[in-house]
């Protein structure tokens, strides 16, 4: 996505982002909802830097840190301006201008920082038109079937622009007008400033509203035109969840397809999310309902799904992982993860290795062709090669106040249903028994046990749990309810 263009000394963008996004209706700011994995005004920043603009200025209000530091994070060489009380897009543009160098004689893009799907291609499209008419403004509108909530693009007779009017001051004619301003637009900085300041707030919302720079320059002479998209979408804002949605759905189509054509089956596209920053390789299968997030990249012949979430993973070679969730886990080469595995952040399965079922993992390494095949938990720990973890084992790696770590060696075989109370290492080729609580270091090759012999309390269910059905199967099996008569006591000797 890099321009090795130079910078256009030219050109400045002004992305707005101050709104109070009312509408979304959230205690988070609207742009900094997220759209395939990043947030609304990612996604216009990277269109921004597309364009190699001299200069790109963000103006916030709402929310203001939170949308600062997104920014800073974004795009750190974008200026940030803070819109002050007077409420309207033109206010912003007005206060964003003046984050600019003095002497700057060019042309402004304004873009809305909650408009996602608008690509660089089209606003460069949009730029080259402005500039080959030596226009003062040139929009760009849309014919829509449902325009409400929009500006409507007003033209004379002879279909020349003279004005916007906002939904909130329309007449019944003008709101019935099919064509809406996207919101984006391009300005000859001189005419935008002269105009701008003479916009008011004597309207519906009070606001001052960058649209009546429209009618201002057109009364002034100067040519002002309205440029349609062809596909509408490409300029629909998210002002509310129901498009953030569509908008979310129409990206995501666009991923899936982007994947499918570089080589990377999707049985069911509708079911299947891939975030923008994730990376595929070809030959990858992904199984319904899957969902690719973050900065995950999968290597050629992985099999993910189905009902399988991974974010900010790492996926080897042919690896397989089938309804799992996993966050900032490494998956090695030829392993296998789940069906229903659990791995957190730190897991790093190395090559051949198997996360089974119902497993829970967090920072742990575990060797090649290691395996932790069943119902365990697995914290704070290491496994060498080639080691085989019992069903059923539990790393007990809080003690309360502080989390410990476990080792264990190479070749080891633990036995099933076991728990490790970390601080602990267990050594090369070592065993342990079935149930065995691991206390203390285990040395390489030695067989852990720490379970009671067992004892057989003869006859007890028949003494201690009389008229059940467990006992009438023991008396059964014993031939005669007379032999339930054995007392605890006498039991006990009995090994
Ligand atoms: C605006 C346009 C409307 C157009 C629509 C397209 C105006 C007056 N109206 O309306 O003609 O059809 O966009 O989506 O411009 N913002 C600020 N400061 C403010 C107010 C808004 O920075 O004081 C930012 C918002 O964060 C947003 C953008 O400007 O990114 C548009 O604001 P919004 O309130 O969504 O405008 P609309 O009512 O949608
Ligand atoms: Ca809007």
């Amino acid at each position: 996505m890099t321009d090795p263009r130079q910078p256009d000394p030219r050109l400045a963008v002004i992305v707005l982002a101050a709104g109070q996004g009312t509408r979304m209706k959230s205690r988070r700011a609207k742009v900094l909802h997220p759209l395939a994995g990043v947030p609304l005004i990612g996604h216009v920043l990277a269109t921004a830097r597309e364009l190699s603009a001299a200069h790109v200025v963000t103006v916030v209000r709402h929310e203001r840190d939170a949308v600062a530091a997104a920014i800073a994070d974004l795009m750190p060489e974008a200026v940030v301006v803070d819109q002050d009380e007077v409420p309207g897009t033109g206010r912003a543009v007005e206060l964003g201008l003046g984050a600019l160098p003095a002497d700057f004689d060019g042309d402004i893009v304004v873009v809305s920082g909650d408009v996602p799907l608008l690509d660089a291609a089209t606003l460069a499209r949009l730029l080259d038109e402005h500039r080959s008419a030596a226009a003062a403004a040139t929009l760009l509108s849309a014919i829509v079937d449902d325009a409400t909530g929009y500006g409507r693009i007003v033209r004379d007779a002879a279909g020349a622009m003279q004005r916007i009017v906002e939904q909130k001051d329309a007449t019944p004619d003008e709101l019935s007008i099919t064509e809406i301003n996207s919101g984006t637009y391009v300005f000859g900085v001189a005419g935008l400033r002269t105009q701008l300041g003479r916009v008011g707030t004597s309207n519906a919302q009070g606001e001052k509203y960058l649209t009546d720079v429209i009618a201002l320059l057109h009364d002034a002479g100067q040519a002002v035109t309205a440029v349609p998209v062809n596909e509408p979408w490409v300029i629909e804002g998210v002002n509310d969840r129901v498009q953030l949605a569509r908008t979310a759905a129409r990206l995501n189509a666009m991923i899936v397809r982007g994947w499918q054509l570089a080589g990377v089956t999707v049985q069911d596209p509708a079911t299947t999310w891939i975030d923008l920053r994730a990376t595929l390789a070809e030959d990858v299968e992904l199984l319904p309902g899957t969902h690719i997030a973050g900065a995950t990249t999968i290597a050629r012949g992985a099999r993910i799904g189905p009902q399988t979430t991974l974010l900010d993973c790492e996926v080897g070679e042919d690896a397989v992982v089938t309804r799992s969730d996993a966050t900032l886990a490494v998956i090695g080469s030829g392993s296998t993860v789940g069906p229903f595995a659990y791995l957190r952040p730190g897991t790093e399965l190395a090559a051949d290795g198997k996360i089974g079922t119902f497993v829970e993992t967090k920072n742990a390494k575990i060797g090649a062709g290691s395996k932790v095949p069943h119902l365990s938990y697995i914290g704070d720990t290491t496994v060498g090669e080639g080691s085989n973890i019992g069903a059923g084992t539990i790393t007990a790696n809080y003690d309360g106040v502080n989390k410990h770590s476990t080792t264990v060696g190479s070749h080891v075989r633990t036995g099933s249903h076991n728990v490790f109370v970390a601080p602990v290492t267990i050594g090369d080729g070592a065993y342990s028994g079935a149930g065995t609580v691991i206390r203390k270091d285990v040395p390489a090759g030695a067989l852990a046990v720490n379970v009671a012999p067992q004892r057989n309390l003869a006859g007890w269910v028949q003494a201690n749990r009389a008229g059940t059905r467990a006992a009438d199967a023991a008396a059964a099996a014993s031939g005669s309810v007379e032999g339930a008569e054995g007392s605890v006591e006498g039991a006990e000797g009995t090994d």
